[in-house]
């Protein structure tokens, strides 16, 4: 729930008035960020889940509607088994240590992708986190798993000819997974990389796109901030004219 004033939102250099309401960010760089330290790529992932803690709560608390992240993509599924059972250790790990905070904070969590390619503990632990959060009036997590855009597509495509066989526009948007979260404002990629990775394609339409060397565990609020600066300051025209 938004937990700054104005003024307070003011004070950080923000225009209260320029909060995108729905910030998408490609996570990336834990393990060059690990590598870097001389320690195993499992400390990088692990740094980087402190990193989602804190961009969640200062996103809630600055009044952001939607918040998505990409943790696990279905390129992701080609790493080594074992990293992957880190990733899935800590993502239970994260979903049972923050619930009762983000819990408490109203926040809303729904998991994109598809999620029955996980351990059917991760499938538990992601569920049970959804049903408690369901009528949560806050800020909207949504936490992409073993997802991939054009796959969202595709499903959202066949959800549609089912509903019409003339579907438009709105009924594919209707169709996706977090339909209620609309177009992306602000897509963030941190890490170095220039590339949209097959993330939200319909929904970044029109986004405007925010690219940083940080890696991920680097990524403080004060780096949000940064980003937030820059999108306030970009000339939005959705195609138009001034
Ligand atoms: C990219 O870094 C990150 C991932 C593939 C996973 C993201 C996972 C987390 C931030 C931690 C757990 C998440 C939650 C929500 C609890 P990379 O490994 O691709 O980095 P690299 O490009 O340097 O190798």
């Amino acid at each position: 729930m938004k937990k700054y004033t104005d003024r307070e939102i003011a004070a950080f250099g923000l225009d209260p008035a320029r909060i995108p309401k729905h910030i998408a960010i490609v996570m990336d760089g834990n393990g060059r960020w690990a590598t870097a330290k001389g320690l195993p790529r499992a400390a990088g992932h692990r740094a980087g889940m402190n990193s989602v803690k804190e961009i969640i709560r200062f996103a809630s608390d600055i009044g952001v509607e939607s918040l998505t992240v990409y943790a696990f993509s279905t390129e992701n599924r080609k790493r080594p088994k074992e990293e992957i059972g880190i990733l899935c250790g800590l993502l239970i790990e994260y979903m049972n240590r923050e619930i009762d905070e983000l819990h408490a904070n109203g926040v809303r969590i729904t998991s994109i992708g598809d999620l029955s390619w996980f351990p059917t503990a991760v499938q538990e632990t992601v569920r049970a986190a959804e049903q408690k959060t369901a009528n949560n009036p806050g800020m909207r997590f949504n936490i992409a798993l073993n997802y991939g855009g054009r796959a969202e597509l595709v499903r959202a495509m066949r959800l549609a000819f089912s509903e019409t066989d003339e579907p438009d526009e709105d009924a594919i948007s209707r169709n996706l997974y977090i339909a209620d979260s609309g177009d992306v404002d602000l897509l963030i990629r941190t890490g170095g990389d220039v590339r949209v990775s097959n993330f939200l394609l319909w929904q970044i339409a029109y986004a405007e796109l925010y690219f940083t060397d940080v890696k991920w565990p680097d990524f403080t609020p004060q780096e949000l901030i940064k980003a937030l600066k820059d999108f306030a300051g970009r000339e939005r025209r959705f195609g138009g004219l001034k």
